[in-house]
């Protein structure tokens, strides 16, 4: 009779675990960035909170470091339904949104202030539906910063230092323009070969804000840095509209409240990093740093704006003017 009392009682927990897991949510989160920048970080501040607040009903599962896939891949990925949430930069989307090269534009935000104005107003909450036809949902815009410039060759300070020298880019046509502006040859890579290429001189520099520069050791291999602040990399954090659908309205809240507050903070880590990454970049020592002056901005910003018209059809020139008249 104990047996059975004990057999029971294992056939019941066994049955609870089942049902648990039989009804279990995965969100496979992938991104290329470290867990120390602010997308990594934000990254596992949702798993916590969804995980936490749906009590082990919905498991996230987060790969940083193109751990799980690189960026060529992770959207592919998210079509298919392999990975459920990822966060690119703008960039990655060029294929199939092209209006996203609208942030790549150089010197398009004066300051992070702008910026959220535009995403958060009507034009960045219009942009950020024109990944539904492709079977995505958009959930939020996060931020990393400004990007500086840094090579192995030469001190730049002025837009012709950088001519003759290759760059390392993200796949887009108005990266690809800003750097042939400068008289420079524009190579486009996956993030997860950066460092190597800047190691082994397949490139001789890349652009970055300085949290992807210092967590990818990109200081162990660039001899020269400068400030620029020249353009901006921010992310799309997207899902799978097919899963997305498929959520009880329960699951959705949770999701959609873990993303509200991952985001929050995510540019609360955006703003802070930056110059956390830049102390330790100098603190390192081996890397000459040089910060444009406001006049030598306005130069370059004059050299860089001359690619807008170039993409005022495959951008639209109404995103392109609220993006500058927002203020
Ligand atoms: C890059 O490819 O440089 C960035 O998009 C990486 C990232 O996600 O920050």
């Amino acid at each position: 009779m104990k047996h059975f009392k004990i057999i029971f009682a294992l056939m019941a927990v066994l049955l609870f675990a089942t049902n648990i897991f039989a009804s279990q949510v995965v969100i496979k989160f992938s991104h290329v960035v470290a867990p120390d920048t602010p997308k990594g970080l934000a990254a596992n501040f949702f798993k916590d909170y969804v995980e936490k607040t749906s009590k082990g009903q919905i498991k996230v599962e987060v790969f940083p470091n193109s751990t799980l896939y690189g960026d060529r891949e992770e959207v592919e990925a998210l079509k298919m339904n392999a990975v459920q949430i990822i966060a690119p930069s703008f960039s990655k989307f060029t294929g199939f949104v092209p209006q996203f090269q609208l942030f790549d534009l150089p010197f398009l935000f004066d300051d992070e202030k702008q910026l959220h104005k535009f995403l958060d107003g009507p034009m960045g909450q219009k942009m950020m539906q024109l990944v539904e036809p492709k079977g995505m949902v958009g959930l939020a815009y996060w931020d990393n910063g400004f990007k500086d410039i840094s090579n192995n060759k030469r001190e730049i300070k002025k837009p012709e230092d950088a001519a003759g020298l290759k760059f390392r880019i993200m796949s887009s046509k108005v990266l690809e323009a800003q750097f042939k502006a400068l008289g420079a040859n524009p190579q486009v890579l996956p993030f997860s070969e950066v460092y190597s290429a800047l190691q082994q001189g397949v490139v001789d520099g890349a652009e970055n804000p300085v949290s992807n520069f210092y967590t990818q050791k990109m200081h162990e291999v660039q001899k020269y840095y400068t400030v620029s602040g020249h353009g901006y990399l921010g992310y799309l954090v997207v899902t799978n509209k097919i899963f997305w659908n498929s959520l009880s309205p329960e699951h959705k809240k949770i999701v959609s409240d873990g993303i509200k507050l991952a985001t929050q903070k995510e540019r609360e880590w955006a703003a802070k990093l930056d110059d956390n990454y830049f102390a330790k970049v100098k603190a390192y020592g081996k890397v000459k740093i040089y910060t444009l002056t406001p006049e030598e901005k306005k130069i370059w910003k004059n050299k860089l704006m001359t690619i807008y018209p170039q993409f005022y059809d495959v951008i639209g020139k109404e995103y392109i003017d609220a993006a500058l008249n927002t203020k």
